[in-house]
């Protein structure tokens, strides 16, 4: 069996979030390392990996590694790949480059070589050239140097894994799917324990806390994977692939965790429960301000994106007032993340954890508070 080696990118600071996710998965080989997890497999590991994981932002297959000192060397490598399986002149493709360190040219001159040398290695090999596709292509290229070696990977995701295809509307600053699921496996909920995200918005925390606890794979909302148009992914790859994804459906279970998602925003309230219905998740929702919410009954978890700068109308004292309500909930676990450092300097408490992560560009950090 084909031996491949692997690459699952991750939102900085989750990296021992997604490696722990991915041993759980069954991919033994995940290896914690700064910005992605790799792991070996065969071919259907790395569609598992795609289907399966909740906190990758995307799963790539290496393709070779070699010394990159000048760009003859970089067409050099990227001419000496074999290209063949993936890419033939029936494919479309696009190329993006990360350079790092003493690497000889910047960013786009890299992309730009590469892109030539891989279209003369396939004209020579085949007669023709396949055509660049910057908004949808087939294939999509990634080379990364750092110095003088450079690494080339294809993006079996296509689209980033955060679209499950659930979300068809956002309200104000959403979170993407994969750093809620983060949060959540940061959090330490055990899937069963009373959950509530108090400030909702369009639900992604609610509603991917209800796809962990019933153990729905995330990726089966997806139409199309990137992989599904390389050259390789014939009728036969399709077929497993369709049985690969029966296995995950007959998987998964109801949610068995009682998860209450709340905002004071009606309409926002309204794109929250249209999310959950296309998600296929079942939740509780109230139109409420997170500062009446109450410790009644069993005691459970917050986890939160609250609003964060002027735009989001969230200063100092709405900050104060939100670390006074969650400071009440005694028994709780409440768990924010923050996108100012305003939240943690207003609560009375010392968290008992805290993580640097970002939200996109903006650096933020998840608070977890004991509140006893
Ligand atoms: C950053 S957004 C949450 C985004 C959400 N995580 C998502 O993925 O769509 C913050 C939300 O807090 C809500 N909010 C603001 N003040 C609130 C309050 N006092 N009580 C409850 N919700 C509030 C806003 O309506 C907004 O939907």
């Amino acid at each position: 069996m084909q031996m491949l080696e692997f690459y699952a990118s991750a939102s900085p600071g989750t990296e021992r979030a997604l490696c722990e996710e991915l041993r759980e998965l069954g991919f033994a080989s995940a290896r914690l390392n700064r910005g992605g997890i790799p792991f070996r497999g065969t071919w259907r590991e790395g569609w598992r990996a795609c289907l399966q994981s909740r906190i990758a932002q995307r799963v790539f297959l290496l393709l070779g590694r070699f010394a990159a000192p000048d760009a003859e060397a970089l067409a050099a490598g990227i001419g000496a790949l074999d290209w063949r399986p993936y890419l033939t002149p029936r494919q479309t493709f696009a190329v993006a480059s990360v350079c790092r360190g003493a690497a000889f040219a910047p960013d786009n001159v890299v992309t730009l070589k590469a892109k030539d040398a891989l279209v003369d290695r396939i004209r020579a090999d085949e007669g023709a050239r396949p055509s660049v596709s910057r908004d949808d292509p087939d294939v999509r290229v990634f080379v990364y140097l750092v110095d003088a070696r450079a690494a080339v990977y294809l993006d079996l995701a296509g689209e980033a894994l955060h679209r499950r295809g659930y979300r068809t509307e956002a309200g104000e600053a959403p979170l993407r799917e994969t750093l809620a699921a983060a949060i959540l496996r940061l959090s330490g909920w055990n899937r069963r324990d009373r959950l509530a995200d108090p400030m909702c918005g369009s639900g992604t925390i609610a509603i991917e806390a209800a796809l962990w606890a019933g153990g729905a794979a995330p990726g089966l909302g997806r139409e199309r994977f990137g992989f599904e148009r390389w050259a390789n992914f014939g009728a036969a790859q399709a077929e497993e692939l369709r049985c690969l994804r029966g296995e995950m459906r007959r998987g998964a279970a109801p949610c068995a965790a009682r998860i209450v998602a709340s905002d004071v925003d009606p309409d926002v309230l309204g794109v929250a429960r249209r999310n959950a219905r296309a998600a296929g998740v079942r939740l509780a929702f109230r139109e409420r301000s997170a500062m009446a919410m109450q410790a009644d009954g069993e005691p459970g978890i917050v986890v939160t994106n609250p609003p964060y700068g002027m735009r989001l109308r969230a200063g100092a004292a709405f900050c104060r007032e939100t670390a006074a309500a969650f400071s009440r909930l005694h028994g709780w676990r409440v768990c924010i993340l923050a996108g100012s450092p305003e939240y943690r300097r207003q609560f009375a408490l010392r968290p008992r954890a805290v993580f640097p992560l970002a939200n996109g560009d903006l650096p933020c950090e998840f608070l977890i508070y004991d509140v006893s």
